[in-house]
């Protein structure tokens, strides 16, 4: 399987600072570049978020860390790269002016993934002379711990791209799942938008707060999906005739005025000020960074939980967690050959045979 030599990551907010801990905390060396001056310090508070998940969840000890290079532009932040993830805002003209700049310097064989949250690449790779190497390797926050990423191929994004993106996000412990049709927002995000769109209807409307929504689902379906999905879900809740019974029981639903799913809420200042204004009491005085580590504890908790079913084996994404946290205590194990002994073996002439 392959793996990444060297990394660059384009933008370093939320989501790069995500993809700089992944490839750090799995031994790759990462070159960034973003023009945020407060970028250094945001990307250190998620390393340090970053470390302290890995140091519970892999007690085998952790790979020796790539090192972190700060670059003053594109050009020197992909020189050298065979894998760069550009995380910049959700702007197609950000998007077109900073990946042909990408396009324009990185190696030509090297991968370019885009975090984009539902931007088609063919609408992106328009900027690039070497358009078939760019996918998007659309991932979720915190990108360190949640495994999925989407990956999705323009018109233009040549097959041997889309399988050699899989193979590199393997390497870091991601469970790549490869979009069979180009589409807006993929699949993750027309998911989640639909239920984000319903609650936003089911708050306006003074139906629910949003504490008491976020109760409702991670009292219940929240916990179920986690370990089987949808579909699978629903079929054991069909009893034992399974999903055909489902379907006949709870297709007629779907005409039923049970979701205003098609309906836009004008997120007018109102209802930006209800929500956010619960958003508050909800948090009770906690950080983002406390709900941050929080957050980062409980998923790795349900990871670890998911790891030991199974006869031990894993389930789901703790079948994954299992193989990841091996694969790290493996590589800490491995000695670090120094530049000159790797020099030394790779000079050393061989024996001719007989
Ligand atoms: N936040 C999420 O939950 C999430 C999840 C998955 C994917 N995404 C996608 O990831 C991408 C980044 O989102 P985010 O949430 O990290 O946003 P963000 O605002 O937190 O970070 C964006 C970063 O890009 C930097 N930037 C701006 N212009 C730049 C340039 N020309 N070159 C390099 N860096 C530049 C900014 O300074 C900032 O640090 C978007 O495409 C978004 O849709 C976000």
């Amino acid at each position: 399987m392959a793996g990444i030599r060297k990394a660059a990551a384009i933008g370093g907010g939320v989501i790069g600072a995500g993809w700089v801990a992944r490839l750090l905390l799995n031994g790759i060396d990462v070159s960034i570049f973003d023009p945020d001056p407060e970028a250094e310090r945001k990307v250190s508070e998620v390393m340090k978020n970053s470390r302290r998940a890995y140091k519970t969840m892999v007690r085998g000890g952790l790979p020796k860390e790539g090192k972190l290079t700060f670059a003053k532009s594109i050009e020197q932040a992909v020189a050298g790269a065979d894998f760069i993830q550009e995380s910049v805002p959700e702007r197609l003209d950000l998007k077109h002016k900073v990946l042909a700049e990408i396009d324009k310097h990185a190696a030509v064989d090297a991968i370019v993934g885009s975090s984009t949250s539902g931007i088609l690449p063919s609408d992106m790779q328009t900027a690039m002379k070497h358009p078939e190497r760019l996918v998007v390797g659309h991932p979720y926050n915190p990108v360190y711990l949640l495994p999925l990423v989407e990956i999705v191929g323009g018109k233009q994004t040549s097959p041997e791209a889309v399988e050699k993106s899989r193979e590199l996000y393997t390497s870091i412990g991601m469970k790549p799942v490869v979009i069979r049709k180009e589409i807006e927002a993929f699949v993750g995000d027309r998911l989640l938008e639909a239920v984000w769109r319903e609650s936003l209807w089911l708050i306006k409307d003074d139906i629910t707060t949003v504490e008491e929504l976020d109760d409702i689902i991670r009292y219940s379906f929240g916990i179920r999906w986690a370990q089987m999905g949808m579909f699978q879900v629903y079929r054991v809740a069909g009893g034992e005739a399974g999903m055909r019974h489902f379907i006949a029981q709870f297709g007629p639903c779907l005409s039923w005025p049970w979701t205003k799913l098609m309906d836009v809420p004008e997120l007018d200042e109102e209802l930006v000020d209800k929500i956010a204004n619960q958003s508050d009491e909800q948090a009770h005085g906690l950080s983002i960074r406390e709900l941050e580590r929080i957050r980062d504890d409980n998923l790795v908790a349900i990871m670890e939980a998911l790891s030991k079913q199974n006869k031990g084996k894993g389930w789901g994404a703790g079948a994954l967690h299992n193989d990841y946290t091996k694969r790290l205590s493996k590589l800490a194990q491995k000695p670090a050959v120094s530049k000159a002994a790797a020099k030394a073996k790779t000079s050393k002439p061989k024996k001719k045979k007989g």
